[in-house]
């Protein structure tokens, strides 16, 4: 069936929409419900008119209209400066589809009934249009989509954090990030993304952390480093600003955030070295058990310190050139930094993280063997670098993170219809 764009209707116009009541309020002459349809561009809910008339010869029965009564209404569009919206619909039949059962508050275990909830539900629309923009930002660049699996034996982050399982007679894991086989399908592709799952059993209290996220990554074959930065800011760019020429999408994050603008060109420019020296010269010095020190080359600069250079900044900033031992064993450079960089947003610190891959078979060997890493799982990795290498890179950005950004929720679990972490209750 189609959907009716309520606020394009004629005033007086007959119209039939089902629904679910949001919130419910009774005086002596009426009851105003307040209807989700779903489909409402940044209005949360329709207000729906039952008179004393529809009241008393109404066949339901009315002490059943509760909060998530899913209804079916039919009525009058009236333009009414006073209802949300500015329009309201004057009900001359209502039918109960589903009763629910008396529901006062919703807790927050009860994941399922809070994303039908303003906020949420706003969020997980915002998802939407994220992704939305996302690809048009790919296929304006010619880039494919593809799905690499998820279930690896790789660990392309490290070891530390990966959730091991039984798959037939062997141990695997499922995927820290899909970037190792994008890489593998340059060849036949050129530019390629995917939007996947990634997993980390971390351990981790931040307000930025999940076990399970949205992960958007990319791969381009013959890019420099330079390249690959301006390509990442004009993403950036393009997606916020986007989201905020869109009146849907705009209004729910104003609603959420009304200070966000969309980020524009350009950003700054940091290399790590310059960070460290940055933190010290603006006396933001680094607490541990009570007792501040400087920074040191080496250190890893926390999500607290990021923020405090945004705070000064005032404009999103890319960090680049990470020693060797702060990134992993694929990414490209010298002896001691590496072509790298990681991109802090407002509110949040660092959303995403890219680099140049090693493109030289041998040395990627090299890099992996001082890693200790087991050559043997990464063969097609490998391969790559046999036949037909060329110079190449690429990014990974976490979907939920880049929303805690824009919207500045309290945290990244605020951002997914089910956070999975592991002090959450798993729904
Ligand atoms: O910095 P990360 O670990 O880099 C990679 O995985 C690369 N292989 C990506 C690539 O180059 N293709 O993760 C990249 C981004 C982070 O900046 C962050 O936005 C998100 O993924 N991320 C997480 N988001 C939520 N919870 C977590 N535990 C996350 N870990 C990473």
């Amino acid at each position: 069936m189609d959907i009716v764009d309520l606020w394009t209707c004629q005033e007086n116009q007959l119209i039939f929409i089902n629904g679910w009541i949001h919130r419910i309020i009774k005086d002596n002459k009426s009851i105003f419900l307040m209807v989700r349809d779903g489909q409402e561009k940044a209005r949360n809910a329709i207000q729906v008119v039952l008179n004393k008339h529809l009241i008393s010869n109404s066949v339901i029965n009315i002490s059943k209209l509760r909060k998530e009564t899913c209804v079916e209404i039919t009525g009058h569009i009236r333009h009414n400066t006073i209802a949300q919206g500015g329009l309201e619909i004057l009900c001359t039949r209502i039918k109960i589809i589903g009763e629910a059962e008396p529901l006062e508050k919703i807790e927050d275990k009860n994941r399922h009934l809070i994303l039908r909830e303003d906020r949420l539900t706003m969020v997980l629309k915002l998802q939407h249009f994220v992704k939305k923009y996302v690809r048009e930002f790919f296929d304006g660049n010619r880039f494919y989509e593809v799905t690499p699996p998820t279930i690896t034996q790789q660990s392309p982050e490290g070891n530390d954090d990966i959730f091991k399982f039984d798959y037939f007679e062997e141990r695997v894991s499922l995927t820290q990030s899909s970037q190792l086989y994008l890489e593998t399908m340059l060849p036949a592709m050129k530019r390629v993304y995917s939007i996947l799952p990634s997993y980390r059993a971390e351990k981790n209290y931040t307000r930025r952390h999940l076990c399970e996220f949205t992960h958007i990554e990319a791969e381009m074959a013959f890019i420099d480093f330079n390249q690959l930065i301006i390509f990442i800011e004009k993403f950036i760019c393009f997606v916020t600003t986007k989201l905020m020429e869109n009146e849907e999408s705009k209004n729910y994050i104003l609603k959420l955030n009304p200070e966000f603008k969309p980020f524009t060109e350009p950003f700054v420019r940091m290399k790590y070295s310059d960070a460290i020296k940055f933190l010290n010269k603006n006396e933001i010095h680094y607490k541990n058990n009570n007792t501040y020190k400087l920074f040191t080359y080496g250190m890893d600069i926390e999500d607290k310190y990021e923020r405090k250079i945004l705070d000064i900044v005032k404009k999103p900033v890319f960090i680049t050139h990470f020693p060797i031992s702060m990134k992993s064993f694929y990414a490209d450079g010298n002896s001691k930094e590496t072509l790298s960089v990681d991109l802090l947003l407002p509110n949040v610190g660092e959303v995403l993280s890219g680099s140049m891959r090693i493109w030289n078979k041998d040395e990627l060997i090299k890099r992996m063997e001082q890693q200790n890493m087991n050559v043997k799982y990464y063969q097609m990795y490998i391969d790559q670098r046999k036949y037909g290498s060329c110079p190449h890179g690429g990014f990974g950005i976490g979907l939920e993170r880049l929303l805690l950004s824009i919207t500045n929720l309290d945290s990244i679990k605020d951002c997914c219809p089910y956070p999975r972490s592991h002090d959450q209750h798993l729904v």
